[in-house]
């Protein structure tokens, strides 16, 4: 991505956030009713292939809900939602979801799973952008509690270089990884109760 590129996406990003409706608690959760159906009321998804959108940070749900309304981030579900949606609207339904509490996870990590993913995850600076627990900071997302399904697919995603990335960084950062790691990485990263 060119230097220009990324300063006007972050000069558009920097005005959805500067919307007047900033602090839309109530208006989001009128918005999130149609979102439910798939996401669960409180942003708990119960479909393995459904991300969970609770306790994400807002500012990753307001670029992730972006990236989908023009098209950089291509999902036939989100799509057709995400056109709909106005600045006010993204800032009003990430207010919402991200202050919602996240489920613990169902299953506890095995010893080995806990030691291997925590070895990549540190060897590879995921910790640095997602956060020492890995549940992610301004644009970048949560990945502990996330479904394990969900991740594995991302991850792939991103190796392969065909999931929509809002600056590129979390493509490069896929290179590095190892095929045979993406299955351990997922079930580790979704094992984590923070
Ligand atoms: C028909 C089911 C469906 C509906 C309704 C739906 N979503 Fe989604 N959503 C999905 C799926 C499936 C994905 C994962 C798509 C992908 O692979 O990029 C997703 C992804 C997302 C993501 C990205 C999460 C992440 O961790 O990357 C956000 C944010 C999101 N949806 C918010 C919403 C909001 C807000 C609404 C309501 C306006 C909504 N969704 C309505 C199915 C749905
Ligand atoms: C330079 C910062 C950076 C590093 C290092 C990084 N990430 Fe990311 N990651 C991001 C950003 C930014 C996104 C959001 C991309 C987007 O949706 O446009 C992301 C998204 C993700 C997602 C998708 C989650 C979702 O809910 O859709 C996964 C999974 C992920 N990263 C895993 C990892 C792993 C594993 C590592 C270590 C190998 C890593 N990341 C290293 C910045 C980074």
């Amino acid at each position: 991505m060119t230097a220009a590129f990324r300063t006007a996406a972050v000069l558009v990003l920097s005005n959805l956030f500067y919307t007047p409706s900033f602090a839309g608690m109530e208006e989001g959760r009128m918005k999130s009713q149609v979102c439910a159906a798939c996401h669960g009321v409180d942003g708990n998804s119960i479909s393995a292939n459904i991300p969970s959108i609770a306790a994400q940070p807002k500012q990753f749900i307001v670029t992730a809900l972006y990236m989908y309304r023009e098209g950089r981030r291509k999902s036939e579900a989100m799509s057709v939602f995400a056109e709909k949606l106005s600045n006010a609207d993204l800032n009003d339904l990430a207010q919402y979801f991200s202050s919602q509490k996240l489920k613990a996870p169902v299953r506890e990590p095995q010893a080995d799973v806990l030691s291997k993913g925590r070895e990549i995850t540190e060897k590879n600076n995921c910790v640095a952008c997602h956060t020492a627990n890995l549940v992610g900071q301004q644009h970048i997302p949560r990945l502990a509690g996330q479904h394990q399904v969900y991740l594995l697919e991302q991850l792939k995603l991103f190796k392969a270089a065909q999931r929509g990335d809002f600056d590129g960084t979390m493509t490069s950062a896929a290179q590095a990884l190892l095929a045979e790691d993406l299955d351990l990485l997922a079930e580790y990263l979704s094992t984590l109760n923070k």
